[in-house]
């Protein structure tokens, strides 16, 4: 079976790299082509040596690019109090024995792009800082992008405030670019995400797992547990996983075509994702497609089952 072609653009973050593990797991179906990072859930500086530190704990030689370091418009406003202060739950990874391929993820992902021979799918799982300036300085890129298949907005509730989610309110202005650009979208919000992960039990059991990225991914999960980003204590989301999981099972979702707008404001309201979910409108394909509905038992299952598998593959 022809392997899919994708770039993920991420701000990693401890979801960020159990989804980079995840992909990993599957290489025998996704091309990954490189890594973007994004300022987001730490400084750009942390994220991206976070992804170089666990590229080389992996072994694995994957290209890396380093992207912007704050939000088209806005002031950078980092997570650590949910990624701790090193993104990572403050867990410690050796230094990195890789180099950092290009300091410029924007003509990396151009290049990247324009030279693939097969179209590119893009996997968006931070702030969209990167992929908006992408297609407004280098829209020749368009025609050779597969699919869009982002972490972020949700059609019911917020993270970051009461109704908007981390990635989009981060930087409104670039996921406004990204969703009106009539690119092929397909949207994990919240409202799938937080179904999206695994039990307390699974995380513990992965802290104590002999394999590096099992132990790596469980000793990272825990961290979750110390806030109040979990459902009453007993399980984690694992959103970022979900874009990746899209690409490699869509038959575990539900999806509808929905026009979605980005809440720019400077108000309370900043980063919603305005979703029309009214069931009486039918918009055809080139809207997005929401995410409604996850099979959560199958996706805790296909994710710890490749966790472990990663194990093997890595030694
Ligand atoms: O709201 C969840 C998103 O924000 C995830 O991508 C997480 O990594 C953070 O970036
Ligand atoms: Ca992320």
């Amino acid at each position: 079976m022809k392997r899919r072609n994708i770039i993920i653009d991420c701000d990693p973050g401890i979801d960020d790299i159990v989804a980079l593990s995840f992909a990993l797991a599957n290489e025998d179906k996704l091309n990954i082509l490189g890594i973007t990072t994004v300022a987001g859930n730490q400084t750009i500086e942390k994220v991206t040596t976070n992804a170089l530190k666990v590229m080389s704990y992996y072994n694995k030689d994957i290209k890396i690019a380093m992207g912007q370091k704050r939000p088209l418009l806005r002031e950078k406003a980092a997570a650590s109090n949910v990624h701790g202060e090193n993104g990572m739950g403050d867990y410690q990874l050796p230094e990195p024995k890789i180099e950092l391929y290009s300091d410029n993820a924007i003509t990396f992902l151009r290049d990247t792009i324009l030279s693939s021979e097969e179209k590119v799918t893009l996997v968006p799982v931070g702030p969209l800082t990167n992929i908006a300036l992408l297609i407004k300085v280098f829209p020749e890129v368009i025609e050779n992008i597969e699919l869009v298949s982002i972490m972020g907005g949700s059609t019911s509730g917020g993270n970051r405030t009461s109704c908007a989610e981390f990635n989009i309110w981060a930087d409104p202005e670039a996921a406004k670019i990204v969703f009106d650009s009539k690119l092929p979208i397909v949207m994990s919000g919240l409202n799938v995400t937080h179904s999206s992960g695994l039990y307390k039990e699974d995380v513990e059991k992965l802290a104590q797992s002999t394999g590096k990225v099992t132990e790596l991914c469980g000793k990272m999960l825990q961290y979750y547990f110390k806030g109040d980003h979990v459902k009453e204590g007993t399980f984690t989301p694992i959103h970022d996983a979900c874009a990746i999981m899209y690409l490699l099972y869509p038959e575990l979702f539900e999806f509808k075509h929905m026009r979605v707008d980005v809440d720019c404001s400077e108000e309370l309201s900043r980063g919603n994702t305005i979703v029309d979910v009214r069931d009486w409108i039918k918009y055809d394909e080139t809207y997005p497609r929401v995410l409604t509905n996850v099979d959560t038992e199958k996706f805790r299952e296909i994710l710890l089952n490749d966790l472990y598998k990663l194990d093997e593959m890595v030694g």
